[in-house]
């Protein structure tokens, strides 16, 4: 018995002329910048939910003091990352019309707003917010780091996004 072939399902983005384009186009020889200044944000993420840990368990007013710079400078680095990341979502085509593109810079801006919260809410007393909104706040911002942080790997080691097109040739 011969069988019909079967009506296959085409993603009609796939089918777009620049779906491949995803090269970074902001980038220093070839190396993504956005790449390089999350890292920044990611760590200090982290840095400050454990000086708020420290804090908890020591009782030492530097830590606080540590959580507010942490806070703040990663803060400021995310917003610079997203920029850069924004400019190459927008900029290059076969990044700007994949979905996964779209639901990381989602995820970002969310976490830019905690981010960004989680240093404003220490302003009037940096000690005082420690226990338990401060700590609260940045437990929420590791996890959501974590997740963003994920999802931003997704993009470039699933879906190659940023990468060179033709990069598995040999040289
Ligand atoms: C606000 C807007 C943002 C946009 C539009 C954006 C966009 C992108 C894009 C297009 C990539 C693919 C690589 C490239 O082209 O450079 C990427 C990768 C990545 N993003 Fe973002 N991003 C944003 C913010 C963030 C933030 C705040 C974080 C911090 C957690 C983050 C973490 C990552 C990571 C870890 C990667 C993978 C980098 C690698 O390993 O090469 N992104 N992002």
């Amino acid at each position: 018995m011969t069988r019909k072939p079967s009506r296959r399902f085409v993603d009609p983005v796939q089918k777009f002329d620049a779906f491949n384009d995803t090269e970074s186009t902001v980038a220093i020889a070839g190396h993504p910048l956005h790449a390089m200044m999350v890292a920044f944000p990611i760590t200090l993420a982290f840095c400050t939910f454990a000086a708020d840990g420290l804090y908890w368990w020591t009782g030492d007013a530097f830590w606080p003091r540590v959580a507010i710079w942490s806070a703040g400078v990663g803060f400021f680095i995310g917003v610079l990352a997203g920029i850069v990341g924004t400019v190459e979502l927008l900029a290059v085509r076969g990044i700007r019309v994949r979905s996964a593109s779209w639901t990381h810079f989602i995820l970002a801006v969310m976490l830019l707003s905690l981010l960004g919260a989680n240093w404003v809410i220490r302003h009037d007393n940096a000690e005082a917010i420690v226990l338990p909104w401060g700590m609260l706040v940045s437990a929420i911002c590791a996890g959501m780091t974590a997740i963003t942080g994920w999802h931003g790997g997704k993009l470039v080691f699933d879906y190659q996004i940023g990468t060179k097109d033709g990069h598995r040739d040999p040289p």
